[in-house]
């Protein structure tokens, strides 16, 4: 199926991603590609997501990070938002194989052509969320309701969805 999304530059951020034509609500846009890392490997490389605040990273699960900055597909310039039209799911594999789980960014709401994709990403740290590592992780996404941040408070843990989906949270 032609992608119905397109990566150029965007107002919040760097590169971002656009519809092309209309997505309707529910609707799975792309699955968020990249090498499979395991989290040891993630911490033992050179990413440095925590000191700059700019991540490829997406935590898959217990055991494995997915790396867009290997393999990498157009899901990985899509933005963070504090009122996103998208929202990350993951597909856990039958079998029990976290090496076959899944990300896919699919749509919230209907979103029309030319509009910004976005997600919230989820992130938590491990460490304490300082003033000045908000400030590291400062969301430019310009809404309402924008905490000034992309990380978020800690209590906030996975939430399950109906039907097996969980929500995921990014790095
Ligand atoms: C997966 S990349 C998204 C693509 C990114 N715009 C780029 O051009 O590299 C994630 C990074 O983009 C930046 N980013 C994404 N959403 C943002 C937001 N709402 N406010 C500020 N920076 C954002 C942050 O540096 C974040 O770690
Ligand atoms: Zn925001």
């Amino acid at each position: 199926m032609p992608s119905k999304i397109v990566a150029r530059r965007s107002e919040i951020h760097g590169n971002g991603v656009f519809a092309k034509e209309p997505i309707h609500k529910g609707e799975r846009v792309v699955q968020y590609k990249g090498k499979l890392k395991t989290h040891a490997e993630v911490d033992a490389g050179d990413t440095g997501d925590v000191d700059s605040g700019h991540t490829f990273l997406f935590t898959l699960n217990d055991e494995y990070v997915i790396d867009a900055n290997e393999r990498g597909n157009v899901a990985r310039w899509i933005n963070h938002s504090c009122k996103p039209n998208c929202e990350a799911v993951l597909d856990e594999d039958e079998g029990g194989d976290p090496r076959k789980d899944r990300v896919f960014i699919e749509a919230i709401r209907d979103i029309e052509p030319g509009e910004e994709l976005s997600y919230n990403y989820g992130i938590t740290l491990a460490e304490k969320h300082t003033k000045e590592l908000k400030q590291v992780w400062a969301c430019l996404c310009g809404a309402k309701n924008c905490t000034g941040t992309m990380l978020q408070p800690k209590k906030d843990k996975k939430k399950k969805k109906k039907g097996g989906k969980k929500r995921k949270k990014k790095a």
